[in-house]
């Protein structure tokens, strides 16, 4: 399907009309399309979960204007948070305090914590400003299976499901936002993502805490997650090649992540993908690479994990868990 143009004001005043009416709004942030909705409205809030066959006892995140309206949605911000959220909002960092009451019960999965954050998207900031109100948004895909970062991975994936879809052109972070569990004066990293352990530490001026990807213990963060149709084979970045090649004698059809120190090698596979050497560039395409190797029949995906610093701390989470047990098997 071609790009739509452009989002007009027009649009933006649409997509306000579609979540006061009660509706569901897709919406580009810089990390991922989200699946909006009004996050006061539990009727609306209730459809994300149907649309996307997501169990109700995972909480979503709302999404807000400024961090100037953090107070109208939580009990209490902690110093640590306040300092948080002035630094990095607009941009990829969640936060998870006491929730304000103005927040349902439908929006945090039964939690007495709401996960809030200011998405760096014009397009969101505009349609948060001419909404008014907060919306409560999961990535628009359906549960388990890769985040959109475009509009026509949305499109595709849930189609008629949303009353309305706003296009803000691909997504340039890629990866969804870093959550923090700020409701203590010692933060804590839940979820690895677009801001980096780095970036808070320099900010905390202290060590901040990130589990191992292995026992993240989140609610709605279930090691098969982002999880391409294709299954995804973890191997040292040295052996990719000749673990594809392999794959692909016994007759699979072998879809290769090239990491960078291969580039330009002739690989006997299926389909093959270059991987950017910058992390920003390999966190902006991941999800795409995954969907076209999906789309190009790979029963198997043969890939490496970068290295845990910076951005690659994020994405070697989301391929951990592209590649662990499914809920099936
Ligand atoms: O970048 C993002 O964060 C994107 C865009 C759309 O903003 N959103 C996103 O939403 O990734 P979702 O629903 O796919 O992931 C949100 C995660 C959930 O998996 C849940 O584990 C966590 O946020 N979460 C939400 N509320 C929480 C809470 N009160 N306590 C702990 N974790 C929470
Ligand atoms: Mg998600």
């Amino acid at each position: 399907m071609a790009r739509v143009s452009a989002t007009t004001t027009s649009d933006i005043e649409k997509a306000a009309g579609v979540l006061r009416a009660g509706g569901l709004v897709a919406l580009p942030t810089e990390t991922v399309y989200g699946l909006g909705a009004n996050a006061e409205d539990p009727a609306a809030v209730a459809r994300i979960f149907q649309v996307k066959g997501r169990p109700p006892s995972h909480p979503l995140i709302v999404h807000i204007g400024g961090a100037e309206h953090l107070d109208d949605w939580v009990e209490a911000v902690p110093a640590t948070a306040r300092l948080l959220a002035e630094r990095f909002w607009p941009g990829p960092l969640t936060l998870v305090l006491r929730r304000g009451r103005r927040v349902p019960l439908e929006a945090t999965g039964g939690l007495e914590t709401v996960a809030v954050r200011v998405p760096d998207h014009p397009v969101a900031l505009a349609l948060l400003s001419a909404f008014g109100g907060g919306v409560a948004a999961p990535s628009a895909n359906r549960f388990g299976s890769i985040s959109p970062t475009t509009a026509e991975h949305v499109r595709a994936e849930l189609g008629e499901a949303v009353d309305f879809v706003l296009d803000g052109g691909p997504c340039g972070v890629g990866v969804e936002s870093t959550i923090v569990d700020a409701t203590g004066e010692i933060p804590s990293v839940l979820r690895p993502g677009g801001v980096t352990r780095e970036d808070l530490e320099a900010v905390l001026g202290c060590p901040i805490a990130v589990p191992s990807t292995s026992r993240v213990r989140v609610p709605g963060q279930h090691p098969s997650h982002y999880a391409p149709r294709a299954r995804v084979v973890l191997v040292e970045p040295e052996k990719v090649v000749v673990e594809a090649e392999l794959a692909q004698e016994l007759g699979q059809r072998v879809g290769v992540f090239l990491p960078p120190s291969f580039a330009g090698a002739s690989v006997k596979a299926h389909a093959v993908v270059a991987i950017p050497a910058s992390m920003p560039a390999y966190a902006r395409g991941l999800y795409g690479f995954l969907r076209e190797l999906d789309q190009r029949g790979c029963d198997v995906i043969v890939a490496s994990l970068p290295v845990e610093e910076g951005l690659g701390l994020a994405i070697a989470n989301r391929l951990r868990r592209a590649a662990g047990p499914r809920p099936s098997s």
